[in-house]
């Protein structure tokens, strides 16, 4: 989608929002997949109740980006815009076992970076790709830890009210891959407590975590990660693993050869490739074992 409209063009500049035409999502998702459109790149969080004004007034449809690491994108010229925060500088602020930290910080480096300070406890999440407002978004979790046992609050525009607002950690839910948030809402900034703990302790758990990982997932490869939830006490990899899907592929889309629930992008892949791969994996799953596999991935179709 192209903002044309010079009135919103100007107004866009006066909020200090960058405009990006012609944006290629490709090229922003972990799955290299996605096809092109308008990025509102946002500098200060506090136009953005103006800009989803300007947005929802001139029927601009927008959607909210944020590392792209768990996302499908459709193909071809997408029907709404993207709106993706700046990171800032700093990202994350430490103050005694509190870290503030923007949605936009990249979250590998957040905990390095606590780890540095002797803040740890989420070591397992090292390896996950993304930003911190990602993996809050989705409670992302790995190696038993999970982003949400963390949180104690959380900045973020409401949809629903159309204001910025702040909400403590009890008043929001997390649980396996899923929170309390709203579609529609963004996360903005987030304060974590985090257990005090050397450096040298918590490196030894982000090395234990990452042999894990690298001994069992596709790193190098393009990815979404794993791209259905686990059904409650199972696996969906172990599924489709025993199924011998391992390697199926529609186009250039393909069940991992290391961990069945990874689908790669081999190539060049399309959104349609890899969705035709997901729909024929699910039913696969569903024929044999009798269970309806859920997205992890979310999924952007145009
Ligand atoms: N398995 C197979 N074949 C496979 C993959 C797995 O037999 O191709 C078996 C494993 O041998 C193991 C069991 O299935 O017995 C579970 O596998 P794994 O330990 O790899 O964990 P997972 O349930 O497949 C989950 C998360 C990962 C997270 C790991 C480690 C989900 C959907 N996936 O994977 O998270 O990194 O545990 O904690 O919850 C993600 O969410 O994107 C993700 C990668």
């Amino acid at each position: 989608m192209h903002i044309r409209d010079p009135k919103i063009i100007a107004r866009l500049a006066e909020l200090n929002v960058e405009l990006r035409r012609g944006a290629s999502l490709g090229g922003m998702t972990s799955l290299g997949i996605g096809g092109t459109t308008d990025l509102l790149r946002i500098k200060n969080h506090e136009c953005l109740p103006e800009l989803l004004n300007l947005l929802d007034t001139n029927d601009v449809p927008h959607k909210f980006l944020g590392g792209g690491s768990n996302l499908l994108v459709g193909d071809g010229e997408l029907p709404w815009v993207v709106l993706q925060l700046v990171r800032p500088e700093p990202d994350v602020v430490l103050d005694g076992n509190f870290a503030h930290v923007d949605a936009a910080a990249d979250l590998g480096r957040m905990i390095t970076f606590c780890a540095k300070k002797d803040l740890g406890g989420m070591e397992g999440l090292i390896g996950v790709p993304g930003t911190v407002g990602g993996a809050l978004r989705m409670n992302a979790g790995a190696y038993g830890m999970q982003i949400g046992s963390y949180v104690r609050e959380v900045k973020l525009y409401r949809a629903a009210s159309r204001k910025i607002e702040v909400l403590r950690g009890h008043q929001i839910s997390f649980e396996y891959r899923h929170t309390s948030f709203a579609p529609d809402d963004m996360m903005l900034a987030v304060t974590l407590e985090l257990p005090s703990k050397s450096y040298q302790e918590i490196l030894k758990g982000i090395r234990i975590c990452n042999e894990k990982r690298r001994s069992s997932q596709p790193l190098g490869q393009k990815s979404a990660g794993c791209i259905f939830k686990n059904p409650p006490g199972s696996s969906a990899g172990r599924m489709i693993d025993e199924l011998g899907l391992k390697g199926l592929s529609v186009g250039d889309a393909r069940v991992s050869d290391r961990h069945a629930n990874f689908f790669v992008n081999a190539g060049k892949a399309s959104a349609k490739d890899m969705l035709t791969l997901i729909a024929d994996i699910r039913e696969r799953v569903q024929k044999s074992y009798g269970v309806s596999l859920e997205n992890e991935v979310v999924v952007w179709n145009a």
